[in-house]
């Protein structure tokens, strides 16, 4: 059976996961959260006592921990469901450094690649276009203001019930901002041939349609 492939890239916070997830549903795809496997390699990192800036370190982890999902799409650290613990501060605050490092890419891209395999997918990250999944079908990069943005983050995590200031996304948002456009290997930036849709002033039922709009024209089923 043909498979087939959605790329969404773009920014922190700039709503990627919440479209992903429901376009993954309206199409019957299964959805991949990219970044949450790079949260929970830096949650094994921290819990190793290891320095996530030291990159030697963390990658003695390569291999000897088990990232994937549950039945219910929740990531997993070696079996144990890491949703909530992947999302604190801590976690966000080192996760560049980590997403920095070649050799875990690399481990982890396997990984995905993997996933995609032999089902259809809609993929969420930062390099799914231009390096995971070159081929895709329909590769979206999708942007919003710094500001928009971390006011999302900030709600998104009131809701989860987990204590963050505005000030304190605004200032993650654009340090990772930085750090993932600015490194060596797979940077973030928009592939060749990707859409681009500014998300600041549209509603999620907007992006959502947008892009099954495109999908459709490109005869995804
Ligand atoms: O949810 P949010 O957009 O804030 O971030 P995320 O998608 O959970 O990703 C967390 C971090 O993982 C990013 O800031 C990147 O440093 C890294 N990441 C990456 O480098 N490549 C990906 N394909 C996905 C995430």
């Amino acid at each position: 059976m043909r498979t087939y492939s959605i790329a969404i890239d773009g920014p922190s916070a700039s709503g990627k996961s919440t479209v992903a997830k429901i376009i993954a549903k309206r199409l019957g795809y299964i959805y991949v959260d990219t970044g949450a496997m790079y949260r929970a390699f830096t949650l094994a990192v921290l819990r190793a006592g290891i320095d996530p800036k030291d990159e030697e370190k963390s990658c003695t982890l390569i291999g000897k921990i088990n990232i994937s999902f549950d039945s219910e799409n929740n990531i997993t650290l070696d079996g144990e469901n890491v949703a909530k613990e992947v999302r604190t501060n801590e976690v966000a605050d080192n996760v560049s450094y980590i997403a920095s490092y070649k050799e875990i890419r690399l481990f982890l891209v396997e990984a995905q690649r993997k996933i995609a395999q032999n089902v259809s997918v809609v993929m969420d990250g930062r390099d799914i276009g231009t390096y995971v999944l070159q081929n895709a079908d329909l590769k979206i990069f999708q942007i919003a203001s710094a500001e928009e943005r971390a006011k999302r983050r900030y709600l998104e995590n009131k809701e989860k019930g987990l204590k963050t200031s505005y000030e304190e996304c605004l200032e993650n948002v654009n340090k990772r901002d930085y750090i993932d456009s600015h490194r060596a290997f797979c940077p973030l930036r928009p592939a060749e041939n990707s859409v681009q849709i500014n998300t600041t002033e549209m509603t999620i039922g907007e992006v959502v349609n947008r892009i099954l709009q495109l999908a459709a024209e490109r005869g995804l089923r």
